[in-house]
């Protein structure tokens, strides 16, 4: 029996967090800012894990959403979640900048939770429904939901990059992932790199042909294109033009102890985003006297997150021996050059911090997007401010006027880094200007219309 849901979307994780027994909170991020209008006006329904082991819960209503929570057992939290999802996908797709974790169970696992979206998904669909299916945690629900509702339009987007073949390869079950996303009518990537590299492997490891961006799978066309996902502009320029924003921006600077330079780094606490590359960079300019004790303080803001896979417990243990180096080794008594807050923030907190950075320093080692670039842009109205970010994020193909760096490279990122904090106005101004711009135009709501557009044609 099809249901009633016209417009779906799948997600590893519901667009809500729980914050008392029966009550839910709209969670922040530009994903559910720009698909919860959607959802709303197309009487859609969010499938997702509600972020709690071994919990069943019948679906809810919030906020003008029907969400239908799926649920995780804690051994599947384990493997499915922190171990294929996060310990294989993440890295491998992540340029193995850690090491993939290559596990059956891990893998019976994942196919194991995709089996039961997919189910939720094909149940909870209207006859020719379009369904909507977001990131790696959920790379082979296309092809299942195809073979339980070939009615269906179904899309997937992929928020992280698509490896190149030559990483791809490593993966023992290589031929079932891309199997699994070619059940989708539409493959999203944040980059055109990343769709032709999945139109490439889909040639050489399943024989396909294709022409340009669609894939001949039997008697169906696949497409797979770019598009770049964004965050709400307009939203965060309003937001940040706000009394109380702008004196929270103010004391923050104020507590910081009034510096010439107010550095910053705000990331899920997360080995790809190359906090412990930006932070080495700083503790050396501080150690060689190019930057003078007070003259600058780097406050880096970094969200728990994934805390009992492996390598994101080591990250924390290195990351806090270097800042407490560095403080130990160039601070002074009631001031300490690296400010380290291992906490999440809420939105208006956020934005009072980039309002409050001359540089902010995003220098990920790979990065499908990031998105803290685009929000630091969103607030800079004031056409101030100073966004240093690395060629490998899927950002630096939009933000030409960034200062570029390649984080590997520590003389480079010390460099840059003085270069930003000694800009003048007049070119800060004219980057600004042309970032904004940018950003403006390719915001997270154009995104969702044009891959809904694509999806539909
Ligand atoms: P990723 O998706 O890998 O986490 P992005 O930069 O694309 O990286 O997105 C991160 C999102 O999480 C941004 O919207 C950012 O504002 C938010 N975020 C990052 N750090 C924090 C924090 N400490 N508190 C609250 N939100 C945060
Ligand atoms: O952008 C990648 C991503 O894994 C998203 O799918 C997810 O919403 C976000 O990062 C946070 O990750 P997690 O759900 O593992 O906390």
């Amino acid at each position: 029996m099809p249901g009633t849901s016209s417009f779906l979307i799948v997600a590893n994780r519901l667009p809500v967090d729980r914050v008392g027994e029966d009550m839910w909170r709209r969670s922040p991020g530009g994903l559910v800012t720009a698909i919860a209008p959607v959802l709303q006006r197309r009487e859609g329904a969010w499938i997702g894990w509600h972020g709690a082991p071994d919990e069943r819960l019948d679906p809810f209503e919030h906020d003008g959403m029907h969400l239908i929570p799926v649920p995780l057992s804690e051994q599947e939290v384990e493997l499915y979640y922190e171990g294929f999802s996060n310990a294989t996908l993440w890295p491998l797709y992540h340029d193995v900048v850690a090491t993939p974790v290559y596990s059956r169970a891990l893998w019976d696992a994942y196919r194991l939770v995709n089996e039961r979206f997919a189910r939720a998904a094909a149940e909870a669909a209207a006859p020719d429904a379009v369904v909507w299916v977001q990131d790696y945690q959920l790379q082979l629900v296309p092809a299942m939901l195809r073979r339980l509702r070939p009615d269906v339009r179904i899309g997937f987007f992929l928020h992280i990059p698509f490896p190149p073949g030559e990483l791809f390869q490593q993966l023992p079950w290589r031929r079932e992932l891309l199997e699994g996303l070619l059940g989708a009518d539409l493959v999203g990537f944040q980059r055109p790199g990343g769709a032709a590299n999945f139109i490439r492997l889909c040639r050489k490891t399943l024989g396909l042909q294709y022409q340009k961006h669609e894939i001949y799978v039997e008697d169906r066309v696949v497409r797979a294109e770019a598009f770049p996902i964004s965050v709400d502009f307009g939203e965060l320029d309003v937001l940040v033009r706000e009394p109380h924003i702008v004196a929270r921006a103010q004391e923050i600077r104020r507590d910081l102890g009034n510096p010439e330079h107010v550095l910053l780094g705000v990331d899920r606490l997360d080995y790809t985003k190359g906090i412990g590359q930006r932070l080495k960079a700083f503790g050396e300019l501080l150690a060689d006297g190019s930057i003078k004790p007070g003259e600058a303080v780097f406050v880096q803001i970094a969200t728990p997150s994934r805390e009992r896979v492996e390598e994101y417990i080591r990250l924390r243990d290195s990351i806090e021996l270097q800042v407490g180096r560095i403080n130990g080794e160039q601070g002074e008594l009631g001031q300490q050059p690296v400010q380290y807050l291992h906490q999440s923030y809420d939105r208006d907190e956020l934005a009072a911090l980039y309002l409050a950075a001359d540089v902010m320093v995003v220098t990920p080692l790979r990065d499908g997007m990031n998105l803290v670039a685009k929000e630091y842009i969103s607030c800079r109205h004031d056409l101030r401010g100073a966004l240093v970010l690395s060629e490998f994020a899927g950002a630096a193909e939009e933000l030409k006027q960034a200062f570029m760096v390649n984080p590997y490279d520590v003389d480079g990122l010390k460099r840059t880094m003085l270069t930003a904090m000694r800009a003048t106005p007049h070119d800060l101004s004219r980057r600004m200007r042309s970032l904004r711009r940018r950003v403006a135009t390719y915001d997270v709501d154009r995104w969702a219309q044009d891959f809904l557009a694509a999806l539909e044609a």
